[in-house]
């Protein structure tokens, strides 16, 4: 099988062993994104902590609630509670022990907000909506965010490292080695993307960054075509993975825009994953992964090493599937 051919199975990649499979399962065509679910709404999100993102973001929209508010919604889930370390207070913090986030959320109407290297917040992506909603800027960072976020009650104050994060970081101090891995909690970013019932799309990401980057660093999911990407007339995409590489190369942006030139969603993935190494194989510690909703419902995900996991979640359930390598 090529490459080529591994991507373009991947929606009809394996359920995970050990996960609930729901009461009523999807359908081959529905997994396999074949099927268009025309007015049915669809929840994807990044590893295995989209499952219980995806199932709040779920509910937000059975409640009635736009793709916006799930989007939103659902990934405060993860900020609130993050056992890999990856999202929200609870992250790994940086080099001088000082946990920083980063988050961003764009609707199809082609507004985002977005926030980078804020502390003391403990919803970096309710802060970044209300950079979308009651400012007129798209990206607010540092000292400005946290100043915003205290006039919006956002603020949550300093808080020291818990003793967990405290271990770990000066474990860390004693090597200071810094290599981020594939598939570790280094990089476990939450990106969500969805359709409600009107077809109105949405994506979110949040994230701690990377453990152990150096103070003032920002990845790519704060960032507008790199780590996340909507278009009204296509559909929408997020990236997981190392910033660094997805930054430099707007994949999230790439793959919304193969989808408009009409390509399908696992095309898209293909094409956008590509790209990353067209100029050569990365590095093997270097992973990104990717997940494409086109606006009809149909999807995809992929990654550049197999490991990458994600959450599907319809009417009938949330169910959790390992994408497919590419690289
Ligand atoms: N993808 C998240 C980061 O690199 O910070």
């Amino acid at each position: 099988m090529t490459r080529r051919d591994s991507v373009r199975l991947v929606a009809g990649s394996t359920l995970l062993a050990g996960c609930t499979i729901p009461h009523h399962a999807p359908t081959a065509a529905e997994l396999s994104g074949a099927m268009p679910m025309i007015d049915a709404p669809i929840v994807l999100a990044t590893w295995n902590h989209g499952k219980p993102a995806t199932e709040r973001a779920l509910a937000e929209l059975a409640a009635g609630h736009s793709a916006l508010d799930a989007a939103e919604r659902g990934v405060m889930v993860v900020e609130s509670e993050c056992p890999d370390r990856s999202v929200g207070l609870q992250g790994w913090p940086d080099r001088d022990g000082i946990v920083t986030l980063d988050a961003a959320i764009m609707d199809d109407t082609g507004r985002s907000g977005a926030v980078a290297c804020v502390r003391g917040v403990a919803h970096p992506i309710a802060l970044a909506r209300r950079v979308m909603d009651r400012t007129p800027h798209a990206l607010l960072v540092g000292p400005g965010a946290e100043a915003f976020a205290r006039s919006e009650g956002l603020h949550t104050g300093a808080r020291p490292l818990d003793p967990e994060q405290e271990r770990a970081w000066r474990e860390w101090l004693r090597e200071r080695q810094y290599s981020p891995r594939a598939n570790s909690e280094n990089h476990d970013t939450i990106g969500m993307v969805v359709r409600d019932a009107k077809g109105r799309m949405a994506a979110s990401c949040t994230t701690s960054g990377l453990a152990w980057k150096m103070h003032g660093r920002v990845g790519d999911s704060p960032l507008v075509g790199a780590g996340l990407y909507v278009d009204p007339k296509a559909g929408a995409a997020v990236c997981t993975g190392l910033g660094e590489v997805v930054m430099r190369k707007l994949t999230s942006c790439i793959a919304v825009e193969r989808l408009r030139s009409g390509a399908s969603p696992a095309e898209a993935c293909r094409d956008a994953l590509h790209r990353l190494v067209e100029a050569g194989p990365l590095a093997a510690n270097v992973q990104v992964g990717l997940i494409v909703l086109a606006k009809d419902g149909t999807h995809a995900a992929g990654a550049l090493q197999p490991g990458f996991t994600y959450a599907l979640g319809t009417a009938a359930g949330v169910t959790l599937h390992e994408a497919p390598a590419v690289a």
